[in-house]
């Protein structure tokens, strides 16, 4: 019997990356993406490996409980990656209720159907929730996020990710679930919705339109390739220790008016403009709410016990990014048409 793992999210940029890894290295696994395809779930994503045969895709709202009740029923998942979440910050501060329902209720959701289904016999079974570092809060200039730092989240999305945290580890507490959990710092790569910093700035570069900047500029994040965090999420879900938590990062902080800058650099380049023309499209705009000043993460735990650190720098990375967003450029055009331009004007509006 192949092992049967439901990865939630799948269709989204990060959840497509993981779903692709697992389906084309484990035949002894089959694997179910569950998404209910928002604006940021694209089946496009996946084209390459849709029709391989242990691949099912389900499409579903994990905040529907009687739809999860019965797909659980159904399937009866040996184990969860839990992708699925309203991510975007800037829509956070719009529609924070969206926020608490998908990444709250619908976490817990998926937590009661998986605790019913398996309560009596945890054997070989593993809840894995990922989450990201903006739970901690925001760093000063100095110090890192260890596995450790308390919880101090400032935004909606990032109050909602500590809040079903929180939850995930209560269910390993109280009805002995087995979980893990990891918090990733700023994914960045191919497929990732160009409402997040580098493909939007790559794709305003691309239209010669402002890059609106927020504030100064002067926040700085710590930016993983997102090949990278999938070889973590494998990992930590082949060899994560249960009720553990493993922080996910870069080693690579940026102020983001540097790697914009960088960025602008890089595109010049290989568009064959001459240098210094995309920066020229630098406009700072009206800060963002509540902004975090800093994140960075300290991930010795991770690299000291599953023996994982990035494999590309981050100018390789970024280059590779900026090559794939030049070659799919029907896959930008598709994403960033339709409702997506109202978001736009309403977000950039001022
Ligand atoms: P994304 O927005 O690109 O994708 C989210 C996916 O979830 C989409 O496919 C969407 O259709 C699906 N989804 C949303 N609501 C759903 C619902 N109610 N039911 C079923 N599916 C639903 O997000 P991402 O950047 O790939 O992030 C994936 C996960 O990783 C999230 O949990 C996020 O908090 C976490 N994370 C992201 C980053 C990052 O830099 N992007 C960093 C650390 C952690
Ligand atoms: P983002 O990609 O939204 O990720 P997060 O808020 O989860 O870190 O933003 C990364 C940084 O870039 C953050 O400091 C906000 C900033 N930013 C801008 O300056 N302009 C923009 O248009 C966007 C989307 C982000």
């Amino acid at each position: 019997m192949k092992k049967k793992i439901l990865i939630t999210g799948g269709a989204g940029f990060i959840g497509s990356h993981v779903v692709r890894r697992f389906v084309s290295k484990y035949q002894n696994y089959h694997i179910y993406n569950l998404d209910a395809l928002t604006y940021a779930g694209n089946l496009e994503n996946l084209k390459d490996i849709e029709s391989e045969n242990n691949y099912t895709f389900l499409k579903g709202d994990i905040n529907d409980e009687a739809l999860i009740n019965e797909i659980f029923k159904k399937y009866k998942f040996d184990s969860i990656i839990h992708l699925a979440a309203e991510s975007h910050v800037d829509r956070s501060i719009s529609e924070p209720l969206l926020f608490a329902k998908t990444n709250i209720l619908g976490t817990m959701i998926l937590l009661n159907a998986f605790k019913n289904l398996w309560k009596d016999n945890w054997r070989d079974k593993l809840f894995y929730h990922i989450s990201t570092d903006e739970v901690y809060g925001s760093l000063k200039e100095t110090g890192l996020f260890t596995e450790s730092t308390p919880y101090d989240p400032n935004s909606p999305y990032s109050a909602s990710k500590a809040s079903s945290d929180h939850f995930v580890r209560a269910y390993g507490e109280t009805y002995k679930m087995p979980f893990v959990i990891t918090n990733c710092s700023n994914n960045y790569g191919g497929f990732q919705f160009p409402e997040k910093l580098i493909p939007l700035f790559i794709n305003n570069i691309l239209n010669n339109k402002s890059l609106p900047v927020y504030g100064d500029g002067n926040y700085t994040r710590d930016w993983l390739y997102v090949v990278d965090h999938a070889r973590a999420i494998d990992l930590v879900f082949h060899n994560g220790v249960n009720k553990e938590t493993y922080n996910i990062g870069g080693f690579n902080e940026w102020k983001n008016i540097d790697l914009v800058r960088l960025m602008c650099r890089q595109l010049d380049i290989k568009l064959s403009r001459i240098v210094g023309t995309s920066e020229k499209l630098i406009t700072f705009i009206k800060d963002r709410p509540g902004h975090d000043l800093r994140y960075a993460i300290d991930a010795n735990k991770i690299h000291k016990d599953l023996g994982w650190e990035p494999s590309v720098t981050f100018e390789e990375g970024l280059s590779k990014t900026i090559d794939w967003y030049l070659s799919n450029k029907t896959w930008l055009e598709n994403t960033t048409s339709g409702k997506y331009k109202d978001y736009y004007t309403s977000q950039y509006k001022s």
